[in-house]
């Protein structure tokens, strides 16, 4: 096991070579200390602390009511576990939609404030202003096409993105143009998985799939999906490797059958 001093960083160049050596790109979300941490030790290449945290931590039906501040309180937590994965952070709704000017203030905030090494915002044509000069600032930018949930009242539903040709056709333009604007990866959600491969063939940098089959050079999954503690979300493209709710709740109910029967604390758990 290297030492904290040995620890190699991932780093934007690492997820390119990557891509360039055919090795796959594994990107969890964290929202706090404690699991940026666990995921970290565990050898995650890269954290996404997703504004999906407007869903998962806060409980909210869609992205969109996360504030800046917010995200900047998770990404601060999720930092200070982390040794060697490099850590992406959502600007969430609002933050820079209006103008470049703003999406860098936002960008600039991040970076400073949190000490994360990348940010990721959604869209194409419509924020590739932002995304150079977020990126002539010397701030990593990671793009997201197909399902942007911030879009989610523009959709109407979560469903399936670009399967008509016109708006594969749109993706595409749209991958070319923020690749171009110098984003480092791009993440592809809920789009054909044909798509997806297309995609990722035609583009220098990696593309990172939730949703997107297995052709993407890596692949991302929101934390409590695939750990089973949300146990509502079940879409096809998710793979649950936990059911903590499930062991959860036992664990709960376990305790409470302990104090109620004055099992617990025994003579060995109290001073
Ligand atoms: O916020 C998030 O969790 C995300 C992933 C779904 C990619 O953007």
């Amino acid at each position: 096991m290297a030492t904290s001093k040995e620890v190699k960083k991932v780093t934007t160049h690492t997820l390119q070579n990557m891509k360039a050596s055919g090795e796959k790109i594994s990107m969890i979300t964290a929202y706090d200390y404690s699991f940026g941490k666990i995921f970290d030790h565990a050898g995650i290449d890269v954290i996404l602390v997703g504004d999906s945290a407007s869903n998962v931590m806060a409980g909210h039906e869609t992205t969109l009511p996360i504030t800046l501040e917010h995200m900047i309180y998770h990404a601060q937590s999720v930092i200070r576990g982390i040794d060697r994965c490099l850590v992406v952070v959502d600007l969430p709704f609002g933050s820079y939609q209006s103008n470049s000017e703003i999406a860098l203030a936002s960008a600039i905030r991040v970076m400073k404030e949190t000490g994360a090494h990348a940010i990721k915002l959604e869209g194409g044509d419509e924020v590739v202003e932002s995304i150079k000069r977020i990126v002539s600032a010397g701030i990593p930018v990671m793009g997201h096409l197909g399902l942007t949930p911030q879009s989610i009242y523009k959709f109407g539903t979560y469903a399936v993105r670009a399967k008509e040709e016109a708006e594969a056709n749109k993706l595409m333009v749209d991958a070319r143009l923020i690749e171009r604007a110098g984003c480092f990866a791009v993440v592809l959600e809920k789009i054909p998985a044909t798509l997806a491969k297309d995609v990722t063939e035609e583009l220098k940098i990696p593309t990172i799939g939730i949703g997107a089959g297995s052709d993407c050079n890596g692949q991302v999954l929101v934390m409590h999906d695939m750990l089973g503690i949300n146990t509502e979300f079940r879409p096809r493209f998710l793979r649950q490797y936990l059911n903590l709710n499930g062991q959860i709740t036992g664990a709960i109910q376990q305790y409470i059958k302990d104090v109620k029967s004055k099992d617990f604390p025994n003579k060995n758990e109290q001073y």
